[in-house]
């Protein structure tokens, strides 16, 4: 089975890719199941079908969409002990909705999504499983999250700690605690344990392949930046871009040609960045792009005669290796040549300059907290060590 991710930041075009992507994998033949994982769903409005949480044939043969309703996750896994948690602050004397605020793990949902994914991944009745996923940086918590006790340590600990000083001098015992009820540990750990399992199918390449959509513009530029470098920190195999909204050349009203100018600019920074990663540029169309036949014009448009199921390429250009306690990054940069690297690291920002070539990389949280202690160039690569 194949998992393919879309994702980038809001309103790029990720539910349209998604959804071209899928009826693309449909009509090649493979039996496709395409999900959104996003709270805010538009797959239905994209296909103009009603959906439901469940599997639900499209039109095309072989073609399937689900919205996954995370709330209805959250409260199937999590809702007795939500109510428990909110009891007892209310006992306590909080208001009602704050208690049922605090009571849920800011992130839970997502990572419940998650665990419905590896459910349809185990269940094997689909070819592909395409996910329209929540907006950069929801998702990528919900696939950070998987790292079960940096999560559970940071999440559930910390949030009954800090129940606990709250509570402790309201409460006589704690033996009411939820947090030490073993029955709760035992379910925290279980959906970790699943959480995980999925995690090392995502990070399988030859199972999933994650595609960032973006269009040629300043702020989706940036956010690519940090998606692309958290998901190769994490292991996960980045494999092609999709620039959307791209102004296609027969347009000449003037009052767009600065926004083409910068267009192009964004265009060749893309490519130049990810290279060799594929890009796939996406003309802005006539119109918005919804139902089955401008999706599956728009997938023609896109793919061609590719066929979006396959790897669109093994190239990893850049990642993470962690070794005796050390953080390399590996960068491909392909014609630079220079003996003096200069890096400067500005918060989570690590700016890399050899001779006139300059490149800033985004680093997640993870490596910001470190200081890179030496680089080098080899072999069309740029290696820096980090250490704490
Ligand atoms: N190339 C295009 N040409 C014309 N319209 C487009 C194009 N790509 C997307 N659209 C339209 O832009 C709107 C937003 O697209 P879409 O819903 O796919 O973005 P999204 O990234 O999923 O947004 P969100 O972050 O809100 O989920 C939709 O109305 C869609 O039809
Ligand atoms: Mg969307």
């Amino acid at each position: 089975m194949r998992i393919i991710l879309f994702t980038g930041k809001g309103g790029v075009g990720k539910t349209t890719v998604a959804a071209a992507s899928s009826i693309k994998s449909a009509s090649l033949g493979y039996k496709t199941l395409v999900i959104s994982t996003d709270v805010a769903h538009s797959l239905a409005d994209s296909f103009a079908v009603p959906l439901t949480h469940e599997p639900t044939a499209v039109g095309p043969a072989g073609l399937f969409a689900a919205e996954l309703d995370a709330g209805k996750e959250l409260e199937r896994y999590w809702g007795d002990i939500k109510r428990r948690i909110a009891a007892l602050l209310r006992d306590e004397g909080l208001k009602s909705t704050i208690a049922g605020e605090i009571a849920v793990i800011p992130g839970l949902d997502e990572i419940l999504s998650l665990v419905k994914i590896k459910k349809y991944f185990d269940e094997a009745q689909f070819d592909v499983l395409i996910i329209d996923s929540a907006p950069t940086g929801a998702a990528m918590r919900l696939l950070s999250a998987p790292d079960v006790n940096r999560w559970y340590i940071k999440n559930v600990l910390s949030l009954a700690s800090g129940f606990r000083r709250m509570v402790r001098p309201m409460i006589q015992s704690l033996a009411k605690w939820p947090f030490t009820d073993s029955a709760l540990q035992e379910k925290v750990k279980n959906l970790f344990e699943r959480a995980e399992a999925l995690r090392q199918i995502m990070s399988n390449p030859s199972i999933t392949s994650v595609r960032l959509v973006l269009n040629p513009d300043r702020m989706a530029f940036l956010e690519t930046e940090r998606a692309f470098t958290f998901f190769s920190l994490y292991g996960l195999s980045v494999d092609a871009l999709f620039v959307n909204r791209v102004l296609p050349p027969e347009i000449t009203d003037p009052y767009l040609d600065t926004w083409k100018r910068q267009q192009a600019n964004y265009r060749r920074e893309i490519a130049e960045t990810y290279d060799p990663l594929p890009v796939f540029e996406i003309p802005l169309r006539r119109q918005e792009v919804t139902g089955i036949d401008q999706l599956q014009e728009l997938a023609q448009a896109i793919y061609g005669e590719r066929d979006p199921v396959k790897r669109l390429s093994e190239a990893q250009p850049l990642h993470f290796d962690l070794s005796n306690g050390k953080y390399t990054l590996s960068l491909r940069l392909a014609g630079v040549h220079g003996k003096d690297i200069d890096l400067e690291k500005r918060g989570d920002e690590l700016r890399v300059q050899i001779g006139t070539f300059q490149r800033s990389i985004i680093l997640p949280q993870y490596v910001a907290g470190m200081q890179p202690t030496s680089a080098s160039l080899d072999g069309g690569w740029l290696r820096v060590v980090f250490e704490e």
